[in-house]
């Protein structure tokens, strides 16, 4: 039988290497994997786990269903995960006697057995309404055409969600009402109280969720920010003084960078706070739209922006989700509205085109491994 130091020299010489045998460590190394810093203990969902809050995307879950690769970096990195549209009125409800609820039910079937929780999006909007809204929905039958829907959806999956966007942007101050609500199919059918309506409705078909108003555009440093955040906190405090069952507010975060983030937003967390309300980054992405073509540019602006946005915001303790709208570049609505000028993709979320974590994966990470544990 050989000896060890033998074989070794015998393979060696085999490719020509004798004469570097006796420089060789005699213990051979069991061949080990590089450690994977990406994944596992170095993945968003732990390092946000460690921080006490959960990390999670937009899915698409036709795309779930037919690409391993991309629900195998959900099931890597989130720990809670939202549908993109497949809970909306729109995808859900192709006719007013008919629902579609096999994507919807997909996605809470995935999260389930990948033991992630879920947030339901959204239960009352004036977007992504169905066709058959415009013509079928009137001032008579609109109040308990939302009560019932509503019913339906929070009641089909009651005790099994995280949380419910029940209104979705319901200010527009430039609409130009003196309560700052958007002129929506929802309030010219219902009147103004139409979003306590659908709280109620969604409280008593899933006591459990968390019921959030989830809104855009209150994030910057802007004028056009401030008025839309003094709205909503309004809005917010009053429902709260109505008694309407209102446990979170989410900010979108669908941020552009080279903006300014600063004490508007802060200031809006700690009313939030202040009002008893969690605070949810619900549908957080960076825009590079106003930065030219160089890749090596897009991607310093864009991780600046996540990392100085989440500094900030995770600086709160009411803050206690972060969701990318959607996980890797390859699936993301900026590529659609609003897409750049020059067309090419948006370097937007925390992986590539290829999957391969971006510079504002890591600055996502150094932020979260930031925050004081309170
Ligand atoms: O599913 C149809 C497909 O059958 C059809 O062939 C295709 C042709 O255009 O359209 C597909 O539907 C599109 C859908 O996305 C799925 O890709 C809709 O046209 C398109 O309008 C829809 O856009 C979604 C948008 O909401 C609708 O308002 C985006 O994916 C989604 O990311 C976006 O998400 C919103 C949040 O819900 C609320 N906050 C803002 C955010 C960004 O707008």
């Amino acid at each position: 039988m050989k000896t060890r130091r033998e074989f070794l020299g015998a393979g060696l010489a085999v490719a020509g290497l004798a004469g570097c045998a006796k420089h060789l460590p005699l213990r051979t190394a069991t061949p080990v994997a590089p450690p994977d810093l990406t994944t596992g203990a170095g993945s968003l969902k732990a390092h946000a786990a460690a921080r006490g809050f959960l990390y999670g995307c937009a899915v698409d879950v036709g795309l779930l269903a037919k690409d391993e690769a991309y629900a195998r970096l959900i099931r890597e990195q989130a720990n809670i995960v939202v549908a993109e549209n497949a809970m909306k009125w729109g995808p859900l409800r192709p006719t007013i006697d008919t629902f579609h609820f096999e994507e919807a039910d997909a996605l809470v079937a995935f999260a389930e057995q990948n033991r992630m929780k879920v947030r339901g999006h959204n239960l009352c909007w004036h977007r992504q309404l169905p066709a058959w809204f415009a013509v079928e929905a009137t001032t008579a039958n609109a109040r308990e055409l939302l009560a019932a829907h509503i019913a339906q959806v929070a009641g089909r999956y009651a005790g099994r969600m995280h949380s419910w966007d029940v209104v979705n942007e319901a200010i527009l101050t430039t609409d130009g009402r003196a309560d700052g609500l958007r002129d929506s199919p929802w309030l010219k059918l219902v009147g103004p109280d139409y979003i306590e309506r659908a709280f109620q409705a969604a409280r008593t078909a899933d006591p459990q969720a968390l019921l959030v108003y989830n809104e855009y555009g209150i994030e910057a440093e802007d004028a056009a920010s401030e008025t839309k955040r003094a709205a909503v906190t309004v809005l917010l405090r009053r429902l709260k003084a109505r008694h309407v069952p209102l446990d979170a507010v989410g900010i979108q975060a669908h941020l552009t960078a080279g903006r300014k983030y600063g004490a508007g937003l802060m200031g809006f967390i700690a009313a939030a706070r202040g009002m008893g309300l969690q605070v949810m980054l619900t549908e957080m992405d960076v825009n590079d739209r106003e930065w030219p073509a160089d890749e090596a540019i897009r991607d310093g602006v864009v991780a600046d922006c996540y990392g100085g946005f989440l500094d900030l915001a995770l600086a709160d303790p009411a803050v206690r989700a972060v969701l990318t709208w959607g996980i890797t570049d390859r699936r993301t609505w900026l590529n659609g509205e609003g897409a750049r000028p020059d067309k090419l993709p948006e370097r937007c979320l925390p992986f590539d085109q290829k999957d391969a974590p971006t510079k504002a994966f890591f600055a996502m990470r150094k932020s979260f491994d930031q925050r004081r544990i309170s």
